[in-house]
Formats: structure tokens, sequence, C-alpha cells
């Protein structure tokens, strides 16, 4: 057969990084690559009562649902979200197939080809995978350790004329890092002036370290909303409950809801009836932020791990930042180190993380790396991150 892929497919990059990602899902390999949860610490038992429930109410648990979602899920989160500064109607939220699902819906229902769409300096690889699948070109502007920089921001705005800013302000994927008050702030200000539409993707926000009533206020909760918001809000509960029921959210205005709604349709008619429902009765009847509670003190002790191994290891002219939160720290080498050639000789030692130079839109960097610590175990990150010193110790001279 001669297949005839369309020319959109061109827009899907395929990667050496990934290729060599791809050998590391053996056993043999020490992963510090995937964002992945720890899997001993999902609420499993609470999953399968909160499932025996949903079934115990017999066939219709099975039964087609609506597009927008659960509507009893939509209520419960609303409730959730309104503790956090938020406050939606169920009209303003729509239940998606994990937050990955709204950065595409909204991409389908608000970029043409050829569109701009600002982003941050470095950010989440599988964004920029979505923005060019429909032909948007993202370009990225500068950041700091207290967020985006206001300047460069309104430079792009003025020069790109974007659509759309995509960003990730609570405890960045790959950074780690968390926006000031003020930077949030004023990239409303500037994005609401420029009439560019802010995409904020919150998958981390819960997974926050040390003091536990530290707040950081969400920009959607900071902007005028529900209605007539310049924020879209994504969250998911794949970082909180479990990534494998591909459940997550977006808050909007109601218009751009009902379009993302009409978007869905065409993509999933809906996301699992099952795993709303199921979600649904967890949110009723577990002890939710008890279960965060306990998930945040366990990844602040790996993440406090990793950070005493990278200051025993002192691997020569490395900089970083212990994260406040998430699942991610961003480590920088001296600039002559190619962090995706690095990878080759760490992988054949068994160990492996993802090179800085997939997170760009452009210039990347080429020295850093993003190393995941909520994954492994004790022993898994200790013997990893000997490996690593040992792969790093040949190029580190
Ligand atoms: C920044 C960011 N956005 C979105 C996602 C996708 O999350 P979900 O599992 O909800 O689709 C991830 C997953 O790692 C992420 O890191």
């Amino acid at each position: 057969m001669n297949y005839r892929f369309s020319a959109r497919l061109g827009n899907f990059s395929s990667s050496a990084v990934r290729e060599i990602l791809k050998l590391t899902q053996g056993d043999s390999i020490i992963s510090f690559a995937g964002g992945l949860p720890a899997e001993e610490h999902f609420p499993a038992t609470a999953v399968a009562e909160a499932f025996e429930r949903v079934m115990r109410q017999g066939n219709k648990a099975l039964q087609y649902g609506l597009t927008e979602g659960f509507l009893p899920l939509r209520e419960s989160l609303g409730k959730r979200m309104a503790g956090k500064g938020m406050n939606v109607t169920p009209d303003h939220m729509l239940i998606t197939t994990g937050s990955q699902q709204v950065i595409d819906l909204l991409s389908r229902i608000y970029l043409d080809p050829g569109d701009v769409v600002l982003v941050e300096r470095p950010t989440y690889l599988s964004a920029l995978q979505v923005f060019r699948s429909y032909g948007a070109v993202p370009v990225s502007v500068s950041g700091d350790k207290d967020g985006i920089d206001l300047d460069d921001l309104k430079a792009k705005l003025e020069q790109y004329k974007p659509k759309m800013l995509y960003v990730i302000p609570t405890f960045s994927n790959p950074t780690g890092r968390v926006w000031s008050e003020e930077r949030r702030r004023g990239a409303i200000e500037l994005c609401r002036g420029a009439n560019a539409l802010i995409l904020e993707d919150d998958p981390y926000g819960e997974l926050k370290f040390g003091d536990a009533s530290r707040n950081y206020p969400s920009m959607f909760s900071l902007d005028k909303h529900p209605d007539d918001s310049c924020v879209v809000y994504t969250s998911t509960f794949s970082k909180t409950v479990a990534p494998g029921l591909r459940t997550g959210w977006a808050l909007g205005d109601a218009e751009v809801i009902r379009q993302m709604a009409r978007a869905k349709q065409a993509a999933d008619l809906q996301s699992s009836s099952l795993d709303q429902q199921m979600l649904h009765q967890l949110l009723e009847y577990f002890d939710l932020d008890g279960h965060i509670e306990f998930v945040r003190k366990e990844y602040e002790k790996r993440m406090k791990l990793m950070a005493d191994l990278l200051r025993r290891h002192n691997w020569r002219g490395a900089k970083w930042e212990e994260p406040k939160g998430g699942m991610f720290f961003w480590v920088e080498l001296p600039e002559e180190i190619d962090t995706a050639e690095l990878l080759k000789s760490a992988v054949e030692l068994g160990v492996a993380f993802v090179p800085g130079i997939t997170f760009y839109a452009d210039n990347p960097q080429r020295n850093a790396m993003r190393m995941n610590f909520s994954y492994n175990d004790e022993a898994g990150t200790v013997t990893g991150m000997d490996r690593l010193t040992q792969a790093l110790s040949a190029v580190l001279v």
C-alpha cells in the first residue's frame, strides 16, 4: 500500500532523544526521565472501593455520558477549586482525557497554522508537540527563578501579536520553578492588554513542599473570572491520584469551554464515564487532601535525598536549585557538556534522564538535564546517581 499520510504529519517531530529513551523501559535501567508518580503511593484500595461503589449503582454506570463531563464530578471539583480561589459553575468546566487533552483541544479551537504561541524557556515538551501539530509556531520568552521575564514578554507580545501564552507557573516542568505573584499579575496584565489568551497548566501545584500553608495562587484565580477570563486553567488527577485514569479538567470562560466541548465531541465524545464516576466517589468518600499531604511528604523526602546526592557527588560546575514542589530537578552543567551525548553513555551504564535540548521552542540550551525524583525509591535513586556520576566522570575531566 502506498500510504498517503497528511502533510500535517510533518509537524510531529521525531527525535533522537526519544529513540534513546525508548531503550530505558526495561528493569535494568534506573530512569530519572519520566514525570512519573511513585506507584507504591497510588491510593489503590480507595480507588478499588470507589469503583465498587460505582458498580453497585447498576449497569447505568457503564453508559455513555455527557461530553462536558459527569455533572456530579464537575460539581465536587468545583467545590475543590473554590477552595483555591477559583469560583466556577459546571458550565465553566470541561472534564478531559488528562491535561494533555486540554492543551490539544484549546489548540484546535484557537490556533491556525502560522499563529505564534509564546512559551516559557524551557517548557513542557508535549505542549510544544501539540502546538506544532496544528501548524502553530512556539516562540520562547526568557525567565529566571521568579518566573517569566516581563520585559521580554512585553517585547514579544508587541513583536509577534500571539494569540496565546502557554505557562506552567507552579513547579514547572522541566525546571521545578515557581513564579512570584508579581510575575503572575504582571503577565496577566500584559496579556490582557495584548488580547492574548493564557493557558495555565497546573499539574503539579498540589505537590508543594515545606510550609503547607504557603499559597501559590493560580493565575486564573488572580484574573477576573470565570467569564471573560484571559486565562484558561488546567489541572489533572494524574499526579495526585494516578495517571492511568487519564482524567483532567479545564476551567475557563463559558464560551471557551463550550467551544472546547464541541472539539472534544469530535475527538473522543467524552472521557471515560466509569473513571469520572469513580473519581466523584473518591472526592466524596475519601480523604484526598490527606492522601495528597502524605504524597507531598514522601516526594519531599525523595527530593531531599536527590539534593543530598547532588551535593555529595558535587559534579564540577553543576548548577541547580532545590525545587519547592513538583517532581523535577533542573541541573545545568558546564557549557561544553552536551547532555544528549551524555545520555547515550548514561543509558549504557543503566541510568536515564531527559536532556535539556528537548524542552526549548527555539535556541536550545544543550548543557541542562531534567531529573525526576518522585518515581524511584531510595535504593534506586542512590544507585542511579552513582551511575550518572560515573557517566559524567568521563566528560567532566
Ligand atoms: C506540564 C504538564 N502538562 C500536562 C501534562 C499531562 O498530564 P495528563 O496526564 O493530565 O495528561 C504533564 C504530564 O506530565 C505535564 O508535565
